[in-house]
């Protein structure tokens, strides 16, 4: 079976068979042209219909949405827009999609209206960009690492830790909720549960990823996880991928230098490898795109401490929704102030105040600090979260004291401090962050086939 996109590129002359999706159909009374496309590319190949040779019937069937197989001579074109056409010599219509019914109707639709059909959006022009483009940055991923060196490691999606230690787990019980096993004092009684244990859809792969890197040396994590934070903006997701490499011997500075490595390849390879979809984005959806993909190539990201952006933010004189002062979390537009408006360029932020970072960052000897790494983009904010982990055994664990955190979940993680330790650092890449930067996109909703937010996990 050949795609539309190799056809499209080949010499004319021969017989070919194409067989995709009717986008639309026009002509006059002698002729029609159909506008067929597979999803192998963003362009259509034109069909040429002498309607003379064609049953009105069978025409009639040839709607919008419509499955067709057409076996014909490849032909150069004369109309503008198209090398090669199709001359249809048999048309077989697979599949008919009545046009009263099918939603994909020739007119622009809205965003949100497509999010209504997400069985059907990945037809049209916009998604199937968006998802080839997500097939080529994960496809990138793999080579960026794999070219280096780093082991992929399957990380568990079931588990009874959480990483970033904020509570916002998904439960996974094969409990009867209507009849929940207790104990004599009236808690509940995990041990009759599944697992024997609590468990959750993982926040992170990080944890073990570590044991990983303390072992393997460099490796990369990338699958799904999970938070049930209940944040109904354009960035958050309940199901997300991510992309969490760890890596033995590498202190902040290292960790930084593979973090902007990491983000520019990626940039690189969709400008390199996703030419018309990214042109049709820049087109049809944000028309500074291609230029902002472009200079974020070429520049260098700042590296910048949290101490010094709140000394900037607090002198910038800009009225913020959330007040500024040291120890504050930066909120979303905190962070697009310094990287839109102050720099114009990605910024990496260090050494945040360790009361609003997890407990395995690396403290610095302040005392107050600890050597995190947020990478902060333009129109997203944080795209990654990172840091050096703590090396020490005993430092690490007057952290998990000092925040009352349960360590009978966590004596294999502190093993690795015990057992030689190292300095080892790693990050965490919102998958879908990085595709709403590379795809000008403006919803996070719109980068995943099927997006999983609060109250809504149809399809
Ligand atoms: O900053 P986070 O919470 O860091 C971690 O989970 C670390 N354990 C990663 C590591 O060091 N291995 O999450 C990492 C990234 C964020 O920077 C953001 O891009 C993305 O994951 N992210 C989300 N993306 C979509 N929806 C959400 N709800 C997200 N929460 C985090
Ligand atoms: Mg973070």
């Amino acid at each position: 079976m050949k795609r539309i996109k190799a056809i499209l590129s080949e010499k004319p002359g021969h017989d070919v068979v194409v067989k995709g999706w009717v986008r639309t159909k026009r002509g006059n009374k002698n002729v029609a042209f159909i506008a067929l496309n597979d999803g192998s590319t963003i362009n259509n190949i034109q069909v040429v219909c002498d309607l003379a040779k064609f049953d009105e019937e069978l025409m009639k069937q040839i709607t919008t949405g419509a499955c067709l197989s057409v076996k014909g001579p490849l032909v150069e074109s004369i109309g503008s827009g198209q090398a090669v056409e199709v001359q249809a010599a048999e048309i077989e219509v697979l599949g008919t999609a009545d046009p009263d019914s099918y939603p994909l109707q020739k007119k622009g639709h809205s965003m949100e209206f497509l999010r209504e059909i997400a069985h059907l959006r990945p037809r049209t022009n916009t998604f199937g960009a968006v998802l080839r483009i997500r097939h080529a940055m994960a496809f990138a991923i793999h080579k960026f690492f794999n070219d280096k060196g780093f082991v992929y490691l399957h990380t568990p999606l079931i588990t009874g830790s959480d990483c970033e230690g904020a509570g916002e787990m998904f439960q996974v019980t094969t409990m009867d909720l209507n009849d929940i096993p207790r104990k004599e004092d009236g808690s509940i009684d995990f041990e009759k549960d599944f697992f024997g244990r609590q468990t959750a859809l993982t926040v992170s792969g990080q944890l073990e990823g570590e044991l990983g890197a303390t072992a393997l040396g460099e490796i990369y994590t990338f699958g799904p996880t999970f938070r049930a934070e209940n944040s109904n903006t354009p960035r958050h997701l309940a199901e997300f991928w991510m992309v969490e490499p760890e890596m033995a011997f590498y202190e902040v500075d290292d960790l930084m230098d593979l973090e902007e490595e990491f983000i520019k390849y990626l940039v690189q390879y969709a400008l390199d490898n996703c030419r018309d979809d990214l042109a049709f984005l820049n087109k049809m959806i944000d028309p500074e795109l291609i230029d902002r993909l472009k200079s974020v190539i070429s520049t260098e990201f700042v590296r910048l401490t949290y101490t010094e952006a709140i000394d900037i933010l607090e002198k910038s004189g800009q009225k913020f929704e959330f007040p500024i002062y040291w120890g504050v979390d930066l909120q979303s537009e905190h962070e697009r102030y310094l990287v839109e408006k102050h720099f114009g360029k990605p910024v990496i932020l260090t050494d945040y105040p360790k009361d609003i970072k997890a407990f395995y960052m690396k403290q610095n000897d302040d005392g107050k600090t600890v050597r995190g790494t947020d990478v902060l983009f333009p129109k997203i904010g944080e795209i990654i979260g990172g840091s050096e982990r703590e090396s020490s055994l005993e430092k690490l664990e007057r952290r998990i004291e000092e925040l009352k955190m349960d360590t009978t979940n966590l004596w294999w993680y502190i093993d690795t401090r015990r057992f030689g330790t190292c300095p080892h650092s790693g990050f965490g890449l919102g998958f879908e962050r990085l595709l709403l930067f590379v795809t000008g996109m403006s919803n996070i909703r719109d980068v995943i086939p099927f997006p999983r937010t609060p109250k809504s996990a149809e399809f």
